[in-house]
């Protein structure tokens, strides 16, 4: 008999419900409607009572749904404090303008200023309670963040537990160094992905990873840059050394100046050698020390009056533009490639920058001859952004103008009403034929490494091949007669060409080079329309029907699908034994609900998130809202608006069990 005399049946299904109202209101309202510790003894309780009687078990009851960790891995937790972001300075003028304005509010006592690196990483604060580590919260929108503790513990060098019984939080900035940056992008080229381009998105990326032992393997370092709890020294200096007594590796190094014009020095020393580090600094970060005089000045809404962050800017350097070279691109797009006397520029050594097309050539009034000032931006390819006009009256300049021919093919290029690109129009043109099949035989495209640019250029020039659909008629024994070509690696070619027979097709239409069509459209096409014959039969309108294609890219799908040379291109592959392979589920099923996108409503007999799990491992894109482009509403109780949306766009609605059994078709 239960607290209110209820039967065991009665007891089971009041807390059942309790726990799915629960549930409900934490799927829902992405807010918890009571502590993590009641809903889990509820849980508890829920569990034993049906171990106790094993035939009050029922499939739905909500234990059986047990709350997975991996819907909601990181919770939402508030600050303590706000996390503020630092206002920005961009030279050494800038710095000295911020220093009047605090004397200004410091008239007694000119401060002593603490420096650090400003690390290119993501910020996070870490809270220690009886000396343990309790929790690591992400900045987020600066007042609540996310909680990613285990991720945070796999770092080797944060303590676990500090010396003493201390409850404190201290923040600091989370990053990889460029050598383990590297590490985790070997890693990825092992396994045949895609390597990251940025440590600081990498680390941010990593501290959401599910799989902590993945995190582990990934070594994130932490450099502690201050202390939020009260401090038992006077100036943020010693607070760091204090901090550093106990065990946490911070923010080093740590310099202390008498004013900005002691400095100079420093800043400019840093800005030099920052490439030499070894992780990314975007900057120096100049604080008042003594935390007193903090106080007096105080904050600003957005960040502290009492520290800047100085930055370094894009990096420049000039040099002489010794040439322009005119580069072809698979398309046809003629670039003004940039030759340069060479110079170094963040780190490495610049001979050749582009140009982007002569439009800009003719803004920023170039010659040959000119010293340009370059600069390396987020990108690794470095452009030219202006002219040193100072340098204009020595040595002799001449102007660049278009190309009146094609470099490759000797063709008069084109350009087209309204766009700022020469084209070279010649389907036949040779650079473009190498780009093309360069670009067919590409890791993210076929695959099919072994083929390399000097071997297409080989093959070009003896005519050979033409065309993608050529590779496919190469032989071994001719392979090897070619000069550089070994028995071995003649076999090689020939397997990984073999091999790219079966390549999936969201590759091999990747590799077809459709304009518009990168490797992401490439798979929701492949995703939607399944095979190769299912994309030559659609219309404009099919293709523009599909989620995340645009009207544009959709006229290109269906001219390419309409251009008898490419048909007789595909149709020649076809015939030489090409076949791409449909897409596969990772389990090796095909994907039920492939391309289908789907919006959910309604209460459900199980949470949201997993009715959206399981469409997502079905090939399903689920959305938020009902357009002409859902194919499915999966319609619970009480549905609402989004009802007589599906109604109004003509959209199917199903319930739990139809959805269920669409999923089980093959
Ligand atoms: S002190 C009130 N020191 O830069 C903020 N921040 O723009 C006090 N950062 O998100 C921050 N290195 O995470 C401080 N040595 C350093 C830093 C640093 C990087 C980050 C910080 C914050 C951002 C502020």
């Amino acid at each position: 008999p239960g607290m209110n005399g209820d039967s065991p049946r009665q007891q089971v299904e009041r807390n059942r419900l309790r726990l799915r109202q629960y549930m409900l209101a934490y799927y829902t309202e992405e807010a918890p409607a009571c502590p993590d510790a009641d809903y889990d003894a509820l849980a508890r309780r829920v569990v034993e009572l049906e171990a106790q009687q094993p035939h009050l078990r029922d499939w739905d009851s909500p234990t059986t749904v047990v709350r997975p960790p991996a819907l909601d891995p990181f919770p939402t937790r508030a600050h303590s404090t706000p996390m503020l972001s630092l206002s920005n300075v961009y030279s050494m003028d800038e710095l000295r303008e911020w220093e009047a304005s605090l004397l200004r509010l410091l008239p007694a006592q000119a401060p002593t200023y603490l420096t650090e690196l400003k690390i290119d990483g993501v910020a996070i604060s870490v809270l220690y309670e009886n000396g343990e580590l309790a929790s690591a919260v992400t900045r987020g929108d600066g007042q609540v963040g996310e909680e990613v503790t285990r991720n945070i513990k796999t770092i080797r060098k944060l303590p676990h537990r500090l010396p003493e019984p201390l409850n404190l939080e201290v923040r600091g900035e989370v990053y990889y160094t460029a050598a383990d940056f590297e590490k985790v992008n070997r890693q990825r080229e092992r396994l045949g992905e895609p390597a990251f381009k940025n440590p600081r998105n990498t680390a941010a990326g990593t501290l959401r990873t599910l799989d902590s032992t993945q995190v582990s393997e990934r070594r994130l370092h932490i450099a502690i840059h201050a202390l939020v709890s009260q401090s038992p020294r006077d100036s943020d200096y010693e607070t760091l050394r204090w901090l550093e007594g106990l065990g946490f590796p911070i923010s080093e190094p740590l310099h202390r100046f008498g004013s900005v014009d002691e400095m100079a020095d420093y800043y400019r020393r840093t800005m030099e050698k920052r490439h030499d580090l070894p992780f990314q600094i975007d900057g120096i970060v100049v604080k008042v020390d003594a935390l007193a005089q903090r106080e007096q000045v105080g904050f600003t809404s957005k960040s502290p009056r009492w520290a800047v962050a100085l930055k370094f800017g894009a990096e420049q350097a000039v040099t002489t533009l010794q040439a322009v070279e005119v580069g072809v691109g698979r398309t046809g797009v003629l670039t003004p490639i940039a030759h340069l006397a060479p110079v170094e520029l963040g780190g490495t050594t610049v001979s050749r920058a582009t140009l982007h097309n002569y439009e800009q050539i003719r803004r920023l009034d170039l010659m040959l001859g000119d010293e340009v000032r370059l600069e390396k931006g987020g990108d690794i390819i470095p452009k030219v952004v202006g002219v040193v006009s100072e340098a204009r009256s020595r040595g002799e300049r001449a102007p660049i103008a278009p190309p009146t021919t094609c470099p490759s093919c000797g063709t008069a290029p084109v350009r087209l009403e309204g766009e700022v690109d020469h084209h070279c129009v010649n389907p036949a043109c040779p650079a473009q034929r190498a780009e093309r099949i360069r670009h067919y035989v590409s890791r993210a495209a076929m695959d099919i490494e072994s083929l390399g640019p000097v071997l297409i250029d080989q093959l070009l020039k003896a005519e050979r091949i033409q065309t993608f659909a050529d590779l496919y008629t190469l032989g071994a024994e001719e392979l090897e007669k070619l000069e550089r070509m070994g028995t071995k690696s003649a076999a090689n070619v020939i397997s990984a060409i073999e091999n790219s027979k079966t390549k999936p097709l969201d590759k091999f239409l990747h590799g077809l080079g459709i304009r518009y069509v990168g490797e992401r459209t490439a798979r929701v096409l492949a995703l939607h329309f399944g095979t190769l014959q299912g994309l030559r039969e659609a219309s404009v309108e099919d293709f523009a029907d599909v989620n995340e294609i645009g009207a544009v890219t959709a006229k290109s799908l269906y001219n390419f699908f309409h251009d008898p040379v490419q048909l007789a291109l595909i149709d020649q592959a076809l015939a030489l034994g090409v076949n791409p392979a449909p897409l596969a589920a990772p389990g090796g099923a095909t994907e039920p609900m492939a391309g289908k996108t789907v919006v959910i409503t309604g209460t459900l007999s199980i949470p949201r998130p997993r009715w959206k799990e399981r469409l997502e491992r079905a090939g399903a894109t689920v959305t938020g809202s009902v357009s002409r482009k859902t194919d499915y509403l999966l319609a619970g109780d009480s549905p609402g608006t989004k009802m007589d949306a599906a109604h109004t766009h003509g959209v199917q609605v199903v319930d739990e069990n139809q959805m269920a059994a669409l999923l089980e078709q093959p």
